[in-house]
């Protein structure tokens, strides 16, 4: 068993990975400054795991306080999930994407490497592959172009990683990058509720399926793809936060390593696939009108996903009809308190 912090924790995908890793039998600790979640995403993991998770409310920025939580927890692993996350606000405000999410990385490298604790779990994303590549995304290959200062902060850090690494050989680093994550936990107590008008598809179709919003813009029917819309590699986020306890267990069993995995199910899925899945498992009718195409995104990119099986045994366990029927138990129970 080991005790891990997790930075952004009481997020979207860090909740869900609370309760993989408190499943598995970790124990874990959170620090979140709440930019973008609530603490009762945390509360709901502790009823639903009957466990205590020792949550710290503050900035990863803020260098006292990690020392603080170093010092006053004794840390294994840390997954670094803290961050901004927004695609197109990113565009809009790229000194405060710069300035979080590489000043929350450097002062949690510093203070980790300061309290000999070794292990780091990242959240990277799909998004440093150069767009250029063949749509099925391998490991190895180039990554920049980024089409937003978000990419870059993500491209940038996974360097910043592999320099520490280097420079620090007791430092050992798994970069996930994943792909499109989606659903919620099968209880419904916690999910991705983003504030104002999603900017993502799932968040979007489950606004949409419970009255809230009142269509779907599906955006681009004429790609060159099977029935015209994007293709994309959609994970189940309690799957996500399965290979991130994986994740952990092979830090703390291979020192020295230095690895980008991505984390997909290794299969595209159509927007149209999605909207059709939706109405299936959840037995209705989607509103939804084509729309232009929206600027920046690509035809089709999915995970190549043979390292992570290979690396962690990770291998997607859930369904797309289970993601669409979690989203959706979640959106309702939410605005059932709405
Ligand atoms: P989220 O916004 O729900 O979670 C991020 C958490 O970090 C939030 O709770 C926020 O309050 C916190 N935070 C931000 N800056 C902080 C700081 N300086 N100090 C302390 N807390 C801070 O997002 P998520 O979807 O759970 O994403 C988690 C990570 O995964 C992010 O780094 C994101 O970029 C990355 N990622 C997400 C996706 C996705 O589609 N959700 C895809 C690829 C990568
Ligand atoms: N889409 C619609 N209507 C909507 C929202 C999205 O048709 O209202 C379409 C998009 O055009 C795209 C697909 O649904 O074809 C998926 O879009 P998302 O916004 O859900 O996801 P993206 O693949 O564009 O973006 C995701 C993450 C980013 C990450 C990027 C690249 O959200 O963080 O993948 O990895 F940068």
């Amino acid at each position: 068993m080991s005790r891990v912090l997790l930075t952004g924790g009481t997020g979207y995908i860090g909740s869900h990975t609370a309760v993989s890793l408190l499943e598995s039998g970790h124990e874990v600790v959170v620090v979140d400054n709440l930019v973008n979640s609530k603490i009762d995403s945390i509360r709901e993991v502790e009823k639903l795991m009957n466990a205590k998770v020792p949550t710290y409310i503050g900035d990863v920025q803020d260098e006292q306080l990690m020392n603080r939580i170093f010092t006053e927890q004794h840390i294994d692993v840390v997954i670094h999930f803290a961050g901004l996350k927004a695609v197109g606000e990113s565009v809009h405000k790229p000194l405060e994407y710069y300035q979080n999410n590489f000043d929350s990385t450097l002062v949690l490298i510093r203070t980790m490497l300061a309290h000999q604790v070794n292990n780091i779990v990242f959240s990277s994303s799909a998004t440093v592959y150069d767009p250029a590549n063949d749509p099925e995304r391998v490991e190895g290959m180039p990554v920049g172009n980024c089409s937003c200062p978000y990419g870059w902060t993500k491209f940038m850090i996974e360097q910043i990683i592999r320099d520490c690494c280097h420079a620090y050989p007791q430092l050992n680093a798994v970069m996930l990058r994943y792909f499109n994550p989606v659903g919620a936990h099968p209880s419904g107590v916690i999910g991705e509720n983003p504030l104002g008008i999603p900017n993502n598809l799932m968040p979007y179709i489950q606004q949409v399926a419970v009255g809230k919003l009142d269509h779907l813009n599906i955006f681009g029917n004429d790609y060159p793809t099977p029935d015209g819309t994007c293709v994309r590699d959609y994970i189940h986020v309690c799957d996500l936060a399965d290979a991130h306890a994986l994740a952990c267990d092979y830090l703390l069993k291979h020192e020295g390593c230095c690895q980008e995995i991505n984390i997909g199910s290794g299969h595209g899925v159509s927007v149209m696939e999605l909207v059709t899945a939706f109405e299936k498992a959840n037995n209705m009718k989607l509103a939804y009108q084509f729309a232009p195409r929206r600027e920046g995104d690509l035809p089709i990119f999915f995970a190549n996903a043979d390292k992570a099986r290979e690396l962690l045994g990770f291998k997607t366990r859930r369904s797309v009809e289970d993601m669409c029927r979690d989203a959706y138990r979640y959106q309702q129970k939410q605005s059932g308190k709405e």
